[in-house]
């Protein structure tokens, strides 16, 4: 995986049919998708429980591209193998998930897996300022986690400032939540290079009437050409 800045997108499995992950990746893949974002929860974390590592590793031999695995869990450090294992190409976790969170992400990259790191709206750029070396992906929350569906957080200033902080080093910006054809643009102009977006991907389609998630993976593209 050679490192780039070309916008990415990557659409949410949360908003995808949970019955039929395989061939919902397949089809989204199929349609456009740069990667696959999987969102991880635990009731704890986050007020919500989606799925855990067996999953992960069922879903895996269906992704194509790039497996993009964010934990809302807490804690962090001891599933760190089980998903590394489930065959995460990255494993974000939440700077406030991890009182160590240096440790984690030295973990995450000790089991051969690309590192990111996500904030929450309320956290400031500054609490990865010192972990910056250790991670592949800064992921910047626009809504609360817990649900697909919410409305955009503008956390514009944020990825400016973490834009500047990461400077030449090969890091993406991950912006997840509420992205869509008019909230795409900003992000993208602030320097955020990878767009999670699952209602906006997955809304009007489904495995036998897929095109409407082209459709949707084109109009984010096309508003941020
Ligand atoms: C929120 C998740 C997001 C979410 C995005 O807790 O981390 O990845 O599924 O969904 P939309 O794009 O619908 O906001
Ligand atoms: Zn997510």
């Amino acid at each position: 995986m050679t490192f780039d800045r070309t916008p990415k997108i990557a659409p949410s499995i949360l908003s995808a049919d949970f019955a039929n992950f395989g061939a919902e990746i397949e089809a989204v893949e199929a349609q456009g998708a740069d990667w696959i974002h999987v969102d991880v929860m635990d009731g704890h974390f986050v007020p919500n429980i989606s799925f855990g590592p067996t999953t992960c590793a069922a879903i895996r031999p269906h992704v194509k591209t790039i497996m993009d695995v964010h934990l809302m869990i807490a804690p962090v450090d001891p599933y760190i193998e089980d998903f590394a294992k489930a065959g995460a190409d990255f494993i974000t976790a939440h700077v406030e998930a991890s009182p160590h969170i240096h440790r984690t992400l030295q973990a995450i990259r000790a089991n051969g897996v690309k590192a990111g790191v996500a904030l929450n709206p309320g956290t400031p750029a500054s609490a990865v300022q010192d972990v910056l070396d250790l991670v592949d992906m800064v992921c910047v929350m626009t809504v609360n986690p817990g649900f697909g569906g919410q409305k955009f957080i503008d956390m514009t200033n944020k990825i400016k400032e973490l834009r500047s902080m990461i400077g030449d080093r090969p890091i993406h910006i991950e912006v997840d939540g509420g992205v869509a054809p008019d909230t795409a643009k900003s992000v993208v102009e602030a320097g955020a290079d990878v767009l999670v977006a699952g209602s906006a991907v997955f809304k009007g389609g489904s495995v036998s009437n897929p095109e409407p998630y082209g459709t949707n993976i084109k109009a984010i593209r096309s508003a941020i050409a």
